[in-house]
């Protein structure tokens, strides 16, 4: 049996959203790893969270990313840490059985092409009692702030030709509850389902870096365009979504950026 009292972790859901604190963090308290669980890092990209989990846990811990170059950054920065197994595998590709207490899956879900079978792929996976993860952007408005500025890239003749061939590659339900259904549908027992409206200030520049960090990925990846792509429309289209950032912000050079997030914990009973 899990030794974590699922019963808190809603009010606690509600104590983390009240102050500034990171998701991730959120996601890892709402979690509460003990110190011999065996940690799956669902979608882990460089490493940076599983290295925390390593200290958290004594367990096996094994982080897994569909990319190469993350997975190579990822062995890199943990060289020299116990024990920590980084693969190259995709979340829709996994084939454990029963042998991990904790998945993890921090801002990776709404990348997943299967949801589903990656859904049943994590229950397959976990041990009875053992518990999942997830905090993602959530609803096709995740951010109002970023899709404000792309809409941009609409009107102006360097990108609107290009633009109207982009395809969006994410995954994104409206509401809690279809996230809820999602999950139920592969037997979980959900703890928790709620979708957060995250607020924090930042300069228009700091928004940038996040949008290239992240979405950008997404926008600017040949992979989602059915016509090709040129280094003239990716400068042009950051161009016009770090100007749109600068329109968003107040007298102070200040702006709130607004970031819907699901946040779902469940139970493979
Ligand atoms: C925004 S990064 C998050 C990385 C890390 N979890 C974190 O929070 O810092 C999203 C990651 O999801 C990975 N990803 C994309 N498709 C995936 C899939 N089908 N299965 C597992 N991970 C996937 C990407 O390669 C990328 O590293």
């Amino acid at each position: 049996m899990s030794r974590v009292d699922f019963s808190k972790i809603a009010t606690k859901y509600e104590d983390y959203s009240l102050v500034q604190k990171s998701v991730a963090d959120t996601l890892l308290e709402l979690l509460e790893i003990g110190n011999s669980d065996d940690v799956l890092d669902l979608g882990c990209g460089v490493g940076n969270l599983t290295r925390e989990i390593r200290e958290i846990t004594k367990g096996t811990i094994i982080g897994i990313d569909p990319s190469e170059g993350m997975i190579r950054e990822a062995i890199e920065k943990g060289r020299g840490l116990d024990s920590i197994t980084f693969e190259i595998k995709a979340a829709e590709e996994m084939d454990y059985k029963d042998c991990f207490d904790v998945i993890f899956c921090n801002s990776s879900f709404q990348w997943f092409r299967e949801p589903q079978e990656a859904v049943e792929n994590c229950y397959t996976a976990l041990r009875k009692g053992g518990r999942i993860g997830i905090q993602a952007p959530g609803k096709r408005v995740y951010s109002p702030n970023f899709i404000e500025a792309v809409e941009k890239a609409k009107e102006y003749p360097r990108t609107k030709g290009i633009f109207t061939h982009f395809k969006e590659p994410w995954f994104f339900l409206e509401t809690a509850d279809e996230y809820r259904g999602l999950f139920e549908k592969y037997r979980f027992r959900i703890v928790l389902s709620k979708i957060g409206s995250i607020r924090t200030k930042h300069t228009p520049e700091e928004v940038f870096n996040i949008f290239s960090s992240g979405a950008v990925a997404g926008y600017l990846s040949q992979d989602f365009y059915d016509v090709e792509i040129n280094t003239d429309y990716t400068d042009s289209f950051k161009e016009i979504v770090k100007d749109a950032f600068v329109q968003q912000a107040n007298n102070h050079g200040e702006m709130e950026l607004i970031f819907n997030r699901i946040f779902l914990v469940a139970v493979k009973e």
